[in-house]
C-alpha cells in the first residue's frame, strides 16, 4: 500500500488498520469490512458480508510505505495531524514509527502554501518519475510483496485543465523529458504507478491520472484507476439529500454551502488556486444530480455557492453548514438547514481502505483503466469521455454492488420485484 502524502487522511487510515489488526477498534464506515450484499430474491435470505462474498486482501497482509515532503515518521505525522487520540496512537506507536516517508516529488508551483525539505532532485520530470519507480520497486522487493496499490493522499494542487501534453502517451513522455509545466507532481506519481501496472486512485480533486494519456496507459498496463476527491463530509450529505429532493420533484432555487476547517488541508485550500480545484469538484455534483436540462422549471435558476474558510481552532473537525432554498407545490418557498459537525479524516480513512481492497480485487479480476463502479467514493468520479458522471449515492451503491455480483456470476438486482406478486 503506497501513499503519496502522510498527512491527516493517510495517517488516520494507517493507524486505523493497525488498530483493527489489534482488535482495539471497529471498522465503522467501511463497506468492505462491515457491508453486506443481498443475493437472489428477497425470499432467499442470502446477504453475506461483502468480504465473505469476494476475495479481498486480508488486513494482516497490508504493508505501508509512502512519500512526504516532511521528514516526520507516520507516528509523528499522526500526532501533528491531531485527528486520533494520543492514547490510541501510543498502542500502535512502533508500527507507525517504522513508516518513514521517502523523499517526495514536489514543486511549490502546484501547492503554494506548502514547503518542505524531504524532496527529490532530478534533471527532468522524467528523472523524477524514474526515482519514484525505483522507490516502488525497492519497497516491493524489500517486503516480498506480490501486489501494490498507490493512492494520492497529497495536498490539493492548483487548478489545471487538460492541455496537448496530456492527450497521448507520446506527448506526455516528451513532456516529462522537457519538464513541461502542465505536468504537476501528482501526475508524475500517477505515471510511475500506472507504468508499473499498479492500481491508482486519487483522493484529491487535482487532474492527476484523469487525462487521456494516463487512462490509455492504464488500459495498456492493466492498472485500474479511480478518483477524484473522496466524497466525505458536506458533499456526501449533498449527494444523499439532493436525489431525495429531485425524486419528489421539489425545486431548489439556492444551495449555500460553507465550511470551516483548521487542518493542513484547510490551510492549502486557503490558497485561491487550490481552492478553485476543490470548488469545481464540489460544485459539479448538483448539476448532474438535479439535471436542470431535464427539469428546467425546478433547477434552472439554482444558485449554488461553496465556501471553505481556514479556521485553525477546529483542526480536522470540520463544520459544514448548508442552507437549501426549496420550492414546493404552487411555488411556495421552504428552507432546509443542515449543520454537520464532522471529522474529515475519520470519514475519509474507511474509504481509503475500501479503495485499496477493491482496486486490488479489480486488478485480479482483469479490470483496467477507469473503474466507474467506484464512483461511490468520489466527489468527481472519473468516467468515459462520452458519458456524464453518476453522482447519486444510491445509484452509485447499486452500481458497485451489481459489479461485485457480476464478478461472482450472481444475478444482478434490478429492484423490479414483480415476481413476488406473480
Ligand atoms: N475528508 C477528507 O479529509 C478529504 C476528503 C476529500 C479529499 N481530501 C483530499 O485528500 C488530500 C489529503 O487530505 P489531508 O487532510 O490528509 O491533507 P494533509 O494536508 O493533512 O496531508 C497531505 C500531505 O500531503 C503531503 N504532500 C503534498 N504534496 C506532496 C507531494 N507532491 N508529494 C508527497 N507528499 C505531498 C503534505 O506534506 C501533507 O503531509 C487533500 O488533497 C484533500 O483535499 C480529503
Amino acid at each position: 500500500m503506497l501513499l503519496v502524502g502522510l498527512g491527516a487522511v493517510s495517517t488516520t487510515f494507517i493507524a486505523g488498520v493497525h488498530a483493527l489488526r489489534k482488535k482495539i477498534a471497529a471498522p465503522t464506515g467501511s463497506l468492505t469490512q462491515m457491508g453486506t450484499i443481498r443475493l437472489g430474491k428477497r425470499t432467499e435470505g442470502r446477504s453475506p458480508l461483502i468480504r465473505d462474498f469476494v476475495p479481498l486482501a486480508e488486513l494482516d497482509d497490508l504493508v505501508f510505505g509512502g512519500w512526504d515532503i516532511f521528514e516526520e515518521d507516520c507516528y509523528e505525522a499522526a500526532r501533528t495531524a491531531g485527528v486520533l487520540d494520543p492514547a490510541l496512537l501510543e498502542k500502535i506507536r512502533p508500527e507507525l514509527q517504522s513508516i518513514q516517508p521517502w523523499t517526495a516529488v514536489f514543486d511549490q508551483q502546484y501547492v503554494k502554501r506548502l514547503s518542505g525539505s524531504n524532496v527529490k532532485r532530478g534533471a527532468s520530470k522524467r528523472e523524477l518519475a524514474d526515482q519514484v519507480i525505483d522507490d516502488i520497486r525497492r519497497f516491493k522487493a524489500d517486503n516480498g510483496l506480490e501486489r501494490l496499490v498507490l493512492i494520492w493522499c497529497g495536498s490539493t494542487e492548483v487548478f489545471m485543465e487538460e492541455s496537448p501534453v496530456h492527450q497521448s502517451l507520446a506527448a506526455f513522455e516528451a513532456g516529462l523529458d522537457r519538464s513541461d509545466p502542465a505536468i504537476p507532481s501528482s501526475m508524475i506519481y500517477a505515471y510511475a504507478a500506472i507504468r508499473e501496472g499498479i492500481p491508482y486512485a486519487n483522493a484529491a480533486p487535482n487532474l492527476s491520472a484523469d487525462v487521456p494519456a494516463l487512462t490509455a496507459l492504464a488500459v495498456q498496463t492493466g492498472a485500474p484507476l479511480a478518483g477524484k476527491d473522496l466524497k466525505t463530509g458536506q458533499t456526501l450529505i449533498k449527494t444523499i439529500v439532493a436525489p431525495g429532493l429531485k425524486a419528489r420533484l421539489l425545486g431548489v432555487s439556492g444551495w449555500y454551502s460553507t465550511n470551516i476547517l483548521g487542518n493542513r488541508d484547510g490551510e492549502v485550500l486557503d490558497d485561491p488556486e487550490s481552492f478553485k480545484t476543490k470548488e469545481e469538484s464540489k460544485k459539479s455534483v448538483l448539476d448532474y444530480i438535479l439535471q436542470p436540462d431535464l427539469y428546467p422549471t425546478l433547477y434552472d435558476d439554482l444558485h449554488h455557492v461553496v465556501r471553505i474558510n481556514y479556521y485553525p481552532p477546529r483542526g480536522d473537525n470540520k463544520e459544514g453548514w448548508d442552507n437549501i432554498d426549496l420550492v414546493g407545490w404552487l411555488g411556495y418557498p421552504m428552507q432546509l438547514k443542515i449543520n454537520f459537525l464532522c471529522r474529515d479524516s475519520v470519514l475519509a480513512a474507511p474509504i481509503v481502505l475500501d479503495l485499496v481492497l477493491l482496486l486490488d480485487l479489480a486488478q485480479r479480476a482483469g479490470m483496467s483503466g477507469i473503474q466507474e463502479w467506484l464512483s461511490f467514493y468520489f466527489k468527481s468520479p472519473i468516467h468515459a469521455p462520452d458519458i456524464y458522471p453518476e453522482h447519486d449515492l444510491f445509484i452509485q451503491l447499486m452500481k458497485l454492488k451489481n459489479t461485485l455480483r457480476y464478478l461472482r456470476g450472481e444475478e444482478l438486482i434490478t429492484h423490479l420485484g414483480l415476481e413476488y406478486y406473480d
